[in-house]
C-alpha cells in the first residue's frame, strides 16, 4: 500500500489569481492512532474560512492543507476509537489546527465526526458539517433558543445573510424550532433561496434595516444571528434587538464593538466560533458528534435539506482555485462542493 497521498496545499499565502496560491502536492499518508479515524475523502466543501486562511500568513515550510468540511469512508481506526468501524460513511468539519480535507486521506478525531445521513450522497453530505455545526451551536447553545416550537411561539429572529452557506441551514433550523425568521438577502435569486430555506420574510442588507423591519411588522426581534460584517451591521442590530434580546455573530470585527450600546436593553452579545471545541479540545468536544448525528436524523426524516448548489468534480488545485475564487466574490448561494473523481 502506498505510503504517500495526493493533496492540494500551499507554501505561500497568495491571492487566488496566482497559480501558486493552491498547488497539487504529494505528502506522506497519515496513520490513525488514539481516537483518530483515517478517512478516505469522497467530497469536500469550500467555505469562506478556506479563503481567509489561504490569504493570510507567513511562508510555510511544509505544504499547508486547507479544507474544513468532508464526507468520506473510514479506512482505518486508532486503537481507542469506539464509535466507528472501517467502512463507515462519515461527515465532519474537523479542526482548524490540523491538516484539512483537501487530500486523499485525512485524520479526524472521532468525537467530532458522525455517520453521514443515509439519504444523501457524499457531495450532499460534505456541504453540511461546518455550516450546520455553526448554526446549531449559535442558535441552540450560544443564543440558548429551545429546540421546541411550543416554547418559541411569537418569537422572531433576524438572520443577516440568510442565503449564504450558514444562513441556508440556520434559516431551516430556526424555522423548525418554531421561530419566525426574517432573513436578509439583496438579489432576486438570494431572496427566493432564503424563503425556500426558512425565511418567512426577507429584507435587503444593503439598505437601512430598521425601516424594512418596521414595514415587515417586526420593528424589534428577540434574536439576531449575524453572518456578515459585524462592524457594518452593529448599529442596526443594536436598534433592532428587543430589550433582553440576544445577538450572536460569527464574523470577526475590524474595530472594537461598542457593547455599552446594549446596556440599557440588557441585551446579550455572544460569539460563535465553530472551531472552539476541536481547537481547545474542550471537555464537551463530543457534542459536535452529537449535533452531526441529530442533523443526520433531521435530514433522513426530510426535515432539513442539504444546501449544495455548485459542484466541481476532481479534487485538484485547479478546481479548488476556481472554488476559492467564487467564494471570495461573496455571492455564494448555499454551498459549493468539490468531489473526487471515482
Ligand atoms: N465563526 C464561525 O464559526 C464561522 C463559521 C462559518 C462561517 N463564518 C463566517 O461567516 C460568514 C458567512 O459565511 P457563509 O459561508 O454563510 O458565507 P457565504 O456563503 O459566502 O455568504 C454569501 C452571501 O453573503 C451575502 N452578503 C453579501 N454582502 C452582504 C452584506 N453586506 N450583508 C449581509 N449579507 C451579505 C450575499 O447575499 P446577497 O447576494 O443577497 O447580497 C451572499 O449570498 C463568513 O465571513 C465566514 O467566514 C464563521
Amino acid at each position: 500500500m502506498s505510503k504517500e497521498m495526493k493533496a492540494v496545499g500551499l507554501y505561500q499565502h497568495l491571492p487566488i489569481t496566482n497559480e501558486e496560491s493552491l498547488v497539487d502536492v504529494t505528502v506522506p499518508k497519515p496513520q490513525a492512532s488514539g481516537q483518530d479515524l483515517l478517512v478516505k475523502i469522497k467530497a469536500v466543501s469550500v467555505n469562506p474560512v478556506d479563503t481567509k486562511v489561504r490569504a493570510n500568513g507567513d511562508e510555510e515550510e511544509e505544504a499547508k492543507i486547507l479544507g474544513y468540511d468532508a464526507a468520506g469512508i473510514v479506512e482505518a481506526v486508532g486503537e481507542q476509537v469506539t464509535s466507528f468501524q472501517v467502512g463507515d460513511e462519515v461527515y465532519y468539519a474537523g479542526s482548524i489546527a490540523r491538516p484539512g480535507s483537501n487530500s486523499e486521506f485525512q485524520l479526524v478525531d472521532e468525537r467530532i465526526a458522525a455517520k453521514k445521513p443515509h439519504t444523501l450522497s457524499f457531495k450532499e453530505a460534505a456541504a453540511l458539517p461546518l455550516t450546520s455545526l455553526t448554526a446549531w451551536e449559535a442558535l441552540f447553545e450560544r443564543l440558548n433558543i429551545p429546540f421546541n416550537p411550543s416554547e418559541n411561539q411569537g418569537k422572531s429572529i433576524l438572520i443577516i445573510n440568510a442565503s449564504g452557506g450558514v444562513g441556508s441551514i440556520a434559516g431551516q433550523l430556526a424555522q423548525l424550532a418554531g421561530l419566525t425568521v426574517i432573513g436578509t438577502a439583496s438579489r432576486e435569486e438570494t431572496i427566493t433561496w432564503a424563503k425556500d430555506h426558512g425565511a418567512a420574510y426577507t429584507i435587503n442588507h444593503h439598505r437601512p434595516l430598521a425601516s424594512q423591519l418596521e414595514k415587515a411588522g417586526f420593528p424589534q426581534v428577540d434574536y439576531i444571528f449575524c453572518l456578515s460584517s459585524t462592524d457594518q451591521h452593529w448599529g442596526a442590530m443594536v436598534e433592532a434587538i428587543k430589550p433582553q434580546g440576544k445577538i450572536c455573530s460569527i464574523v470577526e470585527t475590524d474595530t472594537n464593538l461598542n457593547l455599552t450600546a446594549l446596556q440599557h436593553k440588557s441585551a446579550t452579545f455572544v460569539w460563535e466560533f465553530m472551531f472552539t471545541r476541536p481547537l481547545f479540545q474542550t471537555e464537551d468536544m463530543q457534542e459536535q458528534q452529537n449535533i452531526l448525528h441529530q442533523l443526520a436524523k433531521l435530514i433522513d426524516d426530510e426535515k432539513i435539506k442539504s444546501t449544495v448548489t455548485t459542484t466541481f468534480t476532481g479534487l485538484n488545485a485547479q478546481n479548488l482555485r476556481k472554488a476559492h475564487e467564487i467564494v471570495e466574490e461573496g455571492k455564494m448561494i448555499g454551498k459549493m462542493v468539490v468531489e473526487t473523481e471515482e
